[in-house]
């Protein structure tokens, strides 16, 4: 069966297009396709004598940015970005003139039932971006020890009620073990006092963001692109990093403070607009950040 249509909306686009500077003929890899809005602004910008190479884990996103964005100068690859030079190497493409990575969740993965990103799926509580791949966040539940589960839940979810949320998944899984995204969203909110008033965002948000950034390893991924991305951009080439969490945001941050390797073209980082946040409420936590690579710079 075709995936649907793509409902997410690119975050940032004109501000990404600006900083990173496309011009006709030039190739650029969007190592995070999604719904393909960034893609298409890219190809757009690069036209027909340029080329977009266009990554992500998974697979989903990639049949559908091959439906939606044929004819455009766009390959695809379904990969981890950290992998972006082998990507290259089967081109046969040395350096690219321009890397944006936008970090995380597509809405289009939230609003597929079947993949657990949301708290009212029935679906199993899986949680992959890649569903070949490692193992469902289900499973983790089901197995890992209370304090470790704990710890996830704080450092990746800064969640002050991880350790209550521990010991009710330990408290449910012993009767029955945990399956549904539903469900687990459910136990996570029986298990945290009520808010006065109650919060924007649904009670369970960071759990399940903590165990997604786990379960796909997030972090180690976009701390291997950020090392491997310089090798492989051409001098002066740019890379755009759009980051929602503020452990993202450090690891782009710190790395483009190297200054063998980057020179910063973002000082802080670029923020969504009032109008864009009325638009797009997703837009709301996005964190821009752009560096160049040095002309001195050379892989080793
Ligand atoms: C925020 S969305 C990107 C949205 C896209 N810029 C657009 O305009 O529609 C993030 C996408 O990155 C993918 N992704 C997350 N981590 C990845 C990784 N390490 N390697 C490749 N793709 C990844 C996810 O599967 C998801 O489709």
């Amino acid at each position: 069966m075709q995936p649907p249509s793509s409902v997410h909306a690119p975050v940032l686009p004109a501000e990404v297009m600006s900083f990173l500077a496309v011009r006709p003929g030039m190739r650029v890899v969007d190592g995070t396709l999604g719904g393909g809005g960034h893609t298409r602004l890219l190809a757009d910008a690069v036209g027909p004598d340029g080329l977009v190479i266009a990554i992500d884990r998974d697979p989903v996103a990639i049949d559908r940015g091959a439906r939606e964005l044929a004819g455009l100068p766009v390959r695809f690859a379904q990969a981890n970005y950290c992998d972006l030079p082998e990507v290259l190497d089967a081109l046969s493409i040395h350096a690219v003139d321009g890397v944006l990575l936008d970090v995380g969740l597509s809405s289009d993965q939230l609003a597929d039932h079947d993949r657990g990103f949301s708290f009212d799926a029935d679906g199993p509580l899986d949680l992959r971006f890649d569903p070949t791949e490692g193992e469902p966040a289900w499973r983790i539940v089901n197995r890992m020890k209370p304090e470790s589960l704990a710890d996830i839940i704080y450092e990746f979810g800064e969640e002050r009620h991880s350790r209550r949320i521990a010991r009710k998944i330990a408290a449910v899984r012993e009767k029955q073990p945990i399956h549904s995204a539903r469900e687990f969203a459910r136990l996570v909110v029986s298990a945290i006092p009520r808010q006065h008033p109650p919060s924007r965002i649904h009670p369970a948000t960071r759990t399940f963001q903590a165990l997604r950034i786990a379960v796909n390893q997030e972090l180690k991924s976009l701390r291997i692109a950020v090392e491997r991305i310089p090798e492989r951009l051409v001098p002066g080439g740019r890379l755009a990093v759009i980051s929602f969490h503020s452990l993202e945001d450090r690891i782009v941050k710190q790395a483009f403070q190297n200054r063998q390797v980057w020179e910063c073209l973002t000082r802080s980082p670029v923020e969504a607009g009032p109008e864009e946040v009325a638009a797009n409420p997703r837009s709301r936590s996005a964190k821009l950040r752009i560096a160049s690579r040095t002309m001195g710079f050379s892989a080793a």
